[in-house]
């Protein structure tokens, strides 16, 4: 009875031990890393264990990932700025941690090199130079990520850089599809209030590539931007309100909700539609009612495809771009954080890992 119970113990310490050395050996990487929510000093440079791809995934050194509105979002989730109906809160929030960060490394988009690959992956190979979305599953603050080969990532075309394709994926995917779904026709009118974030920068070329004439709404700093990638005019908020200057749209596409209805219909030309991404249950209703009644209609438009082949030919024929603002060191995406949040930026934030520079 003693020696049993005495093997049992050797043979505890044993796996103890293998653990230790185990867990000792386990390659490591550098993170940003926040497990706490806040401001942006809520974000650390922390070593953390490099991790390993399962048999569908791809393990990704990342050379180049962004600041976007989800990564501003996941460091603070606050019901304040949730511009959707109320009852998807309480999941968004579990999703992402009640009391404290569940996913503690935030970057949704990334651009970067395949070094390893699982058992089960047939799409890529070691080496590829690939890039893409991994949305609230985060994590690409950091040296390395791993990704299910069948999500939103594709080979980088060679015509752009790392920094160029870390940005496009979450405008450009969510963009598309937003626009996919105004059915644009050339010549047709079209007004794009936030066109200078994340997906109203896509908006614009996108929509423009179909032959649409758009106008964009933005603040001062950012005018020049706007014009940049495209947009035929652009309206400074600031000082005018679209909704007084007589000009009348075929669709209106309010990304960041700061118009109602209301205010927008005069705007509308007959037939025309004023398409939200972001909504209450207020607006869902107004959905259905002008869905019943009168030639104007208010759509609520969720993008849930999370589709990069589809935006490929764009950027491969130069008619989607990535306009680079800024770029930050890993070590310092708290600065990169604090310069977004200050209203300072004028195109894409680039997070950047040492090894782009070698
Ligand atoms: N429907 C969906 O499937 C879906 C998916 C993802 C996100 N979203 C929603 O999309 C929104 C975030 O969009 P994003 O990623 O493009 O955000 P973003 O990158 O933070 O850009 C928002 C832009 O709006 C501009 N802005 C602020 N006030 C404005 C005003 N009064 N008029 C016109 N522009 C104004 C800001 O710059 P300026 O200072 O230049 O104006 C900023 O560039 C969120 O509300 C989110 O809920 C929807």
């Amino acid at each position: 009875m003693v020696n049993k119970m005495e093997n049992k113990e050797k043979m505890e310490n044993k796996e103890k031990m293998e653990n230790k050395e185990k867990m000792e050996n386990k390659e490591k990487m550098k993170a940003i890393v926040y497990t706490e929510f806040g401001p942006p000093d809520v974000l650390h440079l922390k070593e953390v264990d490099k991790p390993t791809p399962k048999d569908n995934e791809i393990l990704v050194r990342i050379y180049a990932t962004t600041v976007g509105f989800g990564d501003l979002y996941a460091r603070n989730v606050n019901y304040s700025n949730f511009h959707m109906p109320a009852l998807l809160y309480p999941p968004m929030k579990v999703m992402f941690g009640i009391r404290k960060p569940k996913k503690t490394i935030l970057g949704a988009e990334f651009s970067g090199i395949v070094e390893d690959i699982g058992t089960e992956v047939t799409k890529f190979s070691k080496g590829d130079e690939v890039f893409g979305y991994v949305g609230p599953k985060m994590g690409c603050y950091a040296e390395y990520t791993c990704v299910p080969e069948d999500i939103s990532v594709v080979l980088k075309p060679a015509n752009l850089s790392h920094m160029e394709a870390a940005v496009l994926p979450y405008g450009g995917i969510i963009a598309s599809t937003l626009v996919e779904k105004m059915n644009i026709q050339p010549g047709q009118k079209l007004l794009i209030i936030g066109a200078s974030g994340g997906i109203g920068s896509a908006a614009v070329q996108i929509a423009k590539s179909l032959g649409a004439e758009v106008t964009g709404v933005c603040g001062t700093p950012r005018l020049e931007f706007v014009k940049s990638l495209g947009a035929d005019k652009v309206i400074d908020y600031t000082k005018e309100d679209f909704t007084q200057n007589g000009e009348t749209y075929d669709i209106i596409f309010d990304i960041i909700h700061k118009s109602s209805f209301g205010r927008v219909k005069k705007s509308l030309k007959k037939n025309g539609r004023y398409i939200l991404s972001s909504f209450g249950m207020r607006q869902v209703l107004t959905m259905l009612r002008t869905k019943l009644i009168g030639s104007k209609k208010v759509i609520c438009s969720m993008a849930f495809k999370e589709d990069l082949d589809s935006i490929l030919p764009l950027v491969e024929a130069g008619k989607f771009k990535a306009v680079i603002d800024k770029s930050f060191p890993l070590e310092q995406a708290a600065e990169a954080h604090r310069y977004v949040e200050e209203g300072n930026k004028k195109g894409h934030i680039v997070i950047t890992l040492d090894h782009l520079a070698t």
